[in-house]
């Protein structure tokens, strides 16, 4: 008997065959339990199970009676079930739950009377119109409240004030027209609005939120950077908002912010940033600059400013940013890009100049770049003291220009060149380019090179690969004994090669 007993125990742990683990449901151990395609919640459920894990069910209402007799439930989950309702006191005598999500529901109100024991509460993607103060009463432990994707319009500080732990409020793509403060929140640590409909967040919003270190406020109708905002901040989201001005001046206060993000704006201009001593990151792709912003903090590490309607890059612009570690400036219409502009930017790896209206490579850049994108220029030719210096250098887009010669001297400076790309540009396909070929592929450079544009007889051939155009210039190469047998390594380097390009997405470059 006893045996017996031990081999149904054995069983019901491993694979949820017992008659305590209900149908549809599998149970991990006898305290966890997922249920799918359920259209109520199984009776029966043995008292000491902590976990319930429901979805992809109908389950229209919950009702207090469904629960009661779960007295150890810790982590409640009911998920995309088509949860309409709960009845009033359902979770109030769970007196040991810590968490309970009912995402992708439609619930039209948050349930009423929580357990005090409450910690995690995730309502994301309902219908939820409105929150009411009795809603959260009582939840001294509650850390994280996530209401994402439902119908809020309005936040007061009544609403919230019972919750004296939170530390992460997501109120994300709700119908949000207007908040009030002062929100009294001390703990709240993390807190995100996105994709609502605010015009103006009032000043004293941030008065009691002494502890607020993430905030975004990204895409929503902002023209304006709150004034107020908490000393203790360390990132700040306004991207996709209506912004035309930042006043730095009013965020001086923040010495602990570090990333700043005001990308899809209306800015025109900027200046000051500098006030922000321990900025590291500032993001303002897709504005309206016309310039580069002017007085930049001297702790920048990556600077953003693509898709915008920038013109010039000077020397003033980089003096003191010695940590820029990341530039770019990528879809814009630099013209003039002053040489020796960015000497200065001594840690400068990655610098991104695709999409703009460069006629040559810019000269005396960093030594320590490792990546240098110049895709999409109108750049006519690449010049060995260009590229003198690059020594890092490990990957080098030169596609879609108008190059049409290579200089060997020029890609022979650079000893840890791993990729190099120029396609799209037209080539004129005679047989020292096929040298350089050669010299290429001996390096191990793994090179897109596209096809040529000339002359005639070689046209649309792939100058990289070509038999034909190897054949012909066979007695250009004055191929020795030597090389011969290099040639016949080559050979085995073009499958190589092919590999490499199939699976070289890690440099973020993609193949059009
Ligand atoms: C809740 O329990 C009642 C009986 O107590 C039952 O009739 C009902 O189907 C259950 N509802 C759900 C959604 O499980
Ligand atoms: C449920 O609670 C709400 C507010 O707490 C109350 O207005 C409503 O009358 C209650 N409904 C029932 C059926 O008790
Ligand atoms: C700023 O950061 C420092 C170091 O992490 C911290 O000690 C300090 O309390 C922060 N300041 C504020 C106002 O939070
Ligand atoms: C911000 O800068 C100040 C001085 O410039 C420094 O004391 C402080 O530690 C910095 N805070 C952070 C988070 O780096
Ligand atoms: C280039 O910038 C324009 C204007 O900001 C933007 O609409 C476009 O999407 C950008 N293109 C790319 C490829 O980023
Ligand atoms: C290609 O190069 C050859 C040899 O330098 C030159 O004679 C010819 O004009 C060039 N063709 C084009 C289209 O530039």
């Amino acid at each position: 008997m006893h045996l017996l007993y031990t081999f149904l125990v054995l069983l019901s742990l491993s694979d949820g065959f017992s008659a305590n683990c209900p149908g549809r449901c599998s149970c991990d151990s006898m305290q966890s339990m997922q249920c799918y395609r359920l259209i109520e919640v199984p009776s029966g459920i043995p008292s000491t199970t902590k976990r319930l894990y429901i979805s992809h069910s109908k389950i229209q209402h919950l009702q207090l009676s469904n629960f009661t007799q779960m007295l150890a439930l810790e982590d409640f989950i009911l998920l995309a079930s088509g949860t309409e309702s709960v009845e009033n006191d359902t979770f109030r005598t769970l007196s040991t739950l810590k968490t309970l999500e009912l995402w992708k529901n439609k619930l039209r109100r948050v349930p009423s009377t929580l357990p005090a024991s409450l910690e995690v509460l995730k309502l994301n993607d309902n219908l939820i119109y409105v929150l009411h103060g009795s809603d959260f009463e009582g939840l001294k432990k509650l850390k994280i409240l996530e209401l994402k994707n439902n119908m809020i319009s309005a936040l007061s500080p009544s609403m919230l004030s019972s919750l004296v732990s939170l530390q992460s409020l997501m109120l994300d793509g709700n119908n949000m027209e207007s908040v009030a403060g002062p929100l009294t929140l001390p703990h709240l640590k993390y807190m995100s609005m996105e994709n609502n409909k605010l015009h103006l967040i009032p000043g004293s919003f941030f008065t009691s939120l002494q502890s607020l270190q993430f905030l975004s406020f990204s895409g929503n109708f902002l023209t304006a950077i709150p004034i107020n905002l908490p000393k203790s901040l360390l990132s700040l989201k306004m991207e996709r908002n209506k912004l035309k001005i930042v006043r730095f001046q009013d965020m001086k206060h923040l010495d602990n912010l570090s990333h700043l993000y005001l990308s899809e704006n209306l800015l025109s201009s900027m200046d000051g940033a500098q006030l922000l001593a321990n900025l590291t990151t500032l993001e303002l792709s897709q504005n309206q600059l016309q310039m580069l912003p002017l007085r930049l903090p001297a702790r920048l590490q990556k600077l953003d400013c693509s898709s915008n309607l920038i013109q010039r890059v000077t020397a003033q612009n980089f003096q003191d940013l010695r940590d820029l570690k990341h530039l770019f400036l990528d879809n814009n219409t630099v013209s003039l890009f002053e040489a020796g502009a960015l000497q200065r930017c001594s840690q400068l790896s990655n610098l991104a100049l695709e999409q703009n209206l460069l006629l040559s490579i810019p000269l005396r850049l960093p030594g320590t770049l490792a990546r240098l994108d110049l895709k999409g220029n109108a750049i006519q030719a690449i010049a060995e003291r260009e590229l003198k210096g690059l020594k890092q250098l490990q990957v080098l887009n030169l596609r879609n220009n108008k190059i049409s010669a290579l200089d060997l001297k020029a890609l022979e400076g650079l000893p840890r060149l791993r990729h190099l790309y120029l396609d799209g540009n037209p080539w004129n396909c005679t047989c020292s380019l096929l040298r350089a070929r050669e010299v290429l592929k001996a390096k191990g450079t793994d090179v897109r090179g596209g096809q040529c544009a000339a002359p005639a007889e070689r046209q649309g051939e792939n100058w990289m690969s070509s038999k034909k155009i190897l054949r012909q210039c066979e007695h250009h190469l004055h191929l020795t004994e030597k090389s011969k047998e290099t040639k016949k390594k080559l050979k085995h380097e073009d499958l190589s090669s092919i590999k490499v390009n199939m699976d070289d997405d890690d440099d973020d470059y993609e193949i059009d």
